[in-house]
């Protein structure tokens, strides 16, 4: 595959956005003194540099050179209110005088607690935590406590946050990745002991014979299966018709339970994606919007599974965290609940269904076969033809494509992941969705040289 007409579009957007961004360079230049590489996080690194935000006002947010942008990022899906919502602002400026954090419990915990106990119909009582990340790692040691089982089956791409335990196959090279029906489970990265693959076998998504094949193999030994609703990171895959239903009964049948990790699903309907797609898991992980904006996460699940917390039991299991059910969290959490009501999650999902239709039809204009997935009010742009059902169909996307999308939006004023990820928060209008079509479609004429170099298979 040739790639030089890819290259050159590259370097000439990355010294467009250098001229645009003047002052986040500088702090990048200025950021690298004292944290590697100028990051503390992987996901919002990108070259030349990171664009640093100043400030955000519901569905817009400015950098430190005053360029505007339209944010599709809403920190990784977290904002569902968009930024400095009048709700959130008002409740955390209302708290704020009063403390911050206390080395005790705070009426605010509970409240949170009572409307996702009362919205999720696979959780009967939550804990608290501060990240996705902690939530999932809890949901499967949950899993493995109870059960007295050791393996946890994960889907290959599955993102599941930063811990030991899940950082297995998020990004495999397919190449050594074994055989797409039955991939090998591979550490992500160095530092994570070969042990933790062994216990974590790996199955690709929307293949329910695939996890049925491996529930034979390590019979009595499974204590669960994990998996997003909808594969987030992976690229916004959606579950295809009766293949969440399967795993129900599956694991129903071989006598494991199953984890839902809901940390982006949850804004698809008021009960999460459980709710949406009527399947109801044992135990759920839930995290980003349920602190509304500040860091959060939680596991729930039914009265008995969630028990082995309970300190009044004989055996109960500890649950530490200095900042958990941390007051500010909770109050901008229950503010952000109390607005995502139905009609609220109807418009945003109505809206996405709107610029997935849009995204499509400038693909088709271009003479594209680009794929756009997606599900609730979350959605992902690949450059391939292959239709998109796991993460090996995602991963045929050439990654340099998706990143010059992101500079050349970045550049129309539309903020998205770099990977190709959108999502709706509630201060957009139908007009910012039509205004990101358009740059979509602008990005593509722009494109499509390269685009012809790198996959012409796309065109036709
Ligand atoms: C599905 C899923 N699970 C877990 C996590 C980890 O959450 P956090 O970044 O809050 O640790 C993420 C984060 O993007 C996620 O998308």
């Amino acid at each position: 595959m040739g790639d030089a007409l890819l290259e050159n579009l590259l370097q000439k957007t990355q010294s467009t956005y250098v001229q645009r961004t003047p002052r986040s360079q500088q702090a990048h230049q200025r950021a690298r003194l004292a944290l590697p590489g100028g990051d503390t996080r992987s996901s919002t690194y990108f070259k030349p540099h990171p664009v640093y935000i100043a400030r955000g006002s519901g569905a817009v947010i400015e950098d430190l050179d005053g360029n505007r942008y339209l944010d599709f990022l809403n920190n990784y899906t977290s904002l569902v209110l968009g930024h400095a919502h009048p709700a959130v602002v008002e409740a955390v400026g209302a708290a704020l005088p009063d403390g911050t954090v206390f080395g005790a419990p705070h009426l605010a915990q509970v409240e949170l607690a009572e409307r996702i106990c009362a919205r999720m119909p696979g959780i009967d009582l939550v804990r608290f935590c501060n990240s996705g990340t902690e939530a999932v790692m809890y949901a499967v040691r949950l899993a493995r406590i109870y059960t007295g089982k050791p393996l946890v089956i994960k889907m290959e791409g599955g993102y599941h946050g930063t811990s030991d335990v899940l950082e297995i196959s998020v990004h495999p090279d397919v190449a050594k990745a074994g055989p797409p029906d039955k991939p090998l489970p591979l550490p992500e990265s160095r530092g994570i002991p070969p042990g933790l693959a062994e216990v974590s076998p790996v199955a690709p998504f929307n293949d329910a014979e695939a996890v049925q094949d491996l529930l034979e193999e390590h019979r009595g030994q499974v204590a669960a299966v994990l998996l997003e609703p909808m594969m987030g990171s992976a690229g916004a895959i959606p579950p295809q018709p009766g293949y969440l239903q399967k795993l129900r009964e599956l694991t129903r049948q071989y006598g494991c339970l199953l984890i839902f990790d809901e940390v982006q699903t949850m804004r698809f309907s008021p009960g999460g994606a459980q709710a949406l797609y009527g399947v109801v898991p044992d135990i759920t992980a839930i995290g980003k919007i349920i602190g509304g904006g500040f860091p959060i996460g939680g596991v729930g699940g039914t009265r008995e599974i969630m028990s082995v917390y309970d300190p009044e039991k004989p055996g109960s299991v500890s649950h530490g965290g200095t900042f958990n059910g941390h007051p500010l969290a909770m109050i901008a959490g229950c503010a952000t609940l109390d607005v995502l009501d139905q009609a609220a999650i109807d418009r945003l999902n109505l809206l996405a269904g709107k610029l997935i239709q849009g995204l499509r039809e400038a693909f088709a204009q271009h003479g594209m076969r680009g794929q756009v997935t997606g599900a609730g009010s979350i959605l992902n742009v690949h450059f391939t033809p292959q239709s998109v059902v796991n993460y090996r169909g995602a991963e045929s996307s050439p990654e340099p494509l998706t990143r010059l999308l992101h500079l050349l939006l970045l550049e129309r004023g539309i903020y998205t992941a770099k990977r190709g990820m959108l999502n709706i928060s509630v201060p957009m209008a139908e007009s910012d969705v039509q205004k990101a079509v358009e740059a979509f479609d602008d990005c593509l004429a722009v494109m499509r040289p390269a685009i012809a170099e790198a996959v012409p298979e796309l065109l036709g």
